[in-house]
C-alpha cells in the first residue's frame, strides 16, 4: 500500500451533541423532528443510529454535518462548538473534516471512478497527480484496482458504493457520516460494504456514525443508538 493511503494522520473526532432541537414549518403544521437529542461519542468510536422511517435520522446526520442548522442544541467536534464557528471554519468542517457517504452514492456519472474519488481534493490540499495517487490507492483498498477507469453506471451496486467509501475517505475526515450506506444493496453485498466500511474506518481511527435499517448491520459498530420521538436512547 502507498504511504498516501495508510493509516489517518488526524485522529477521529470526538462528537458531543446537546439537546438539539430540529423544527420544521410546513402547511402551517409545526413538526418538531429532533427534540432536545443529546448524543455523545467517542473518538475512534463506531456507532449505528436507528430509527423508524421518518424519526429524523437524515436530520440529524445533515445538522452534524453541517449541511443545515438546528433549531436549538449545541453541537461540539473535537471540543469546538458549532456555535462559536466562523463561516470559513464551517466550510472548511464540510470540506475536509467530514466524509458523507449516502445510500445512492451521488457519484458523477461522466468520471472514472478515479476522477470521483479524486474530485474532493481538486479543491485544495492535494495537486492533482498527488489527488489521483492519493484515489488510486484507495480504491485499491476498497477492492477496485481492476475497475479505475469505470464510470459508476459500468459498476454494480456494492462497487459504487466502495467508489463512494473511497471518495469519503480522500480528505482524510475525522468523522464519517453514512446515511444508509447499503440501503440499496441485497444483503450479502449490505454485509460486505458495511465490513468493509467498518475496516477502513477502525484502520485510520476516523469517527464513525452510520444510520442502517438492519439491526445485523448494527451489531458491526461498537454501539448502536436509536432515535426515538425525537430524542436518543441507547441500545
Ligand atoms: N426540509 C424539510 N421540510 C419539512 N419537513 C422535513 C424536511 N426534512 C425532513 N422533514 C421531515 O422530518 C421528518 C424526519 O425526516 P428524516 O430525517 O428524513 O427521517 P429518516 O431519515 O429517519 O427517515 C419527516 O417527517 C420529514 O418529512
Ligand atoms: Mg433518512
Amino acid at each position: 500500500m502507498s504511504d498516501l493511503a495508510a493509516g489517518a494522520r488526524r485522529p477521529g473526532a470526538d462528537v458531543v451533541v446537546t439537546e438539539v432541537w430540529r423544527t420544521f414549518h410546513k402547511g402551517g403544521q409545526q413538526i418538531d423532528v429532533l427534540r432536545g437529542a443529546n448524543l455523545s461519542v467517542g473518538a475512534g468510536e463506531a456507532v449505528a443510529l436507528v430509527g423508524q422511517s421518518g424519526s429524523g435520522k437524515s436530520t440529524f446526520l445533515h445538522i452534524l454535518a453541517a449541511l443545515e442548522p438546528p433549531t436549538r442544541g449545541e453541537i461540539a467536534i473535537s471540543g469546538r462548538a458549532r456555535s462559536g464557528a466562523t463561516r470559513a471554519e464551517l466550510d472548511r468542517y464540510r470540506n475536509q473534516d467530514v466524509g458523507l457517504v449516502f445510500q445512492f452514492h451521488h457519484l458523477l456519472p461522466d468520471q472514472t471512478a478515479l476522477d470521483n474519488v479524486a474530485m474532493p481534493a481538486l479543491i485544495g490540499r492535494f495537486t492533482l497527480p498527488e489527488a489521483r495517487e492519493r484515489a488510486r490507492a484507495l480504491l485499491v483498498r476498497v477492492g477496485l484496482e481492476k475497475r479505475l477507469q469505470h464510470r459508476p453506471g459500468e459498476l454494480s451496486g456494492g462497487e459504487q458504493q466502495r467508489v463512494a467509501m473511497a471518495r469519503a475517505l480522500m480528505m482524510e475526515p475525522v468523522l464519517i457520516l453514512a446515511d444508509e450506506p447499503t440501503g440499496n444493496l441485497d444483503p450479502a453485498t449490505a454485509s460486505e460494504v458495511m465490513g468493509l466500511l467498518r475496516e477502513v474506518q477502525m484502520e485510520r481511527g476516523v469517527t464513525l456514525i452510520v444510520v442502517t435499517h438492519a439491526m445485523e448491520l448494527a451489531a458491526k459498530c461498537d454501539r448502536v443508538v436509536r432515535l426515538v420521538d425525537g430524542r436518543m436512547v441507547e441500545g
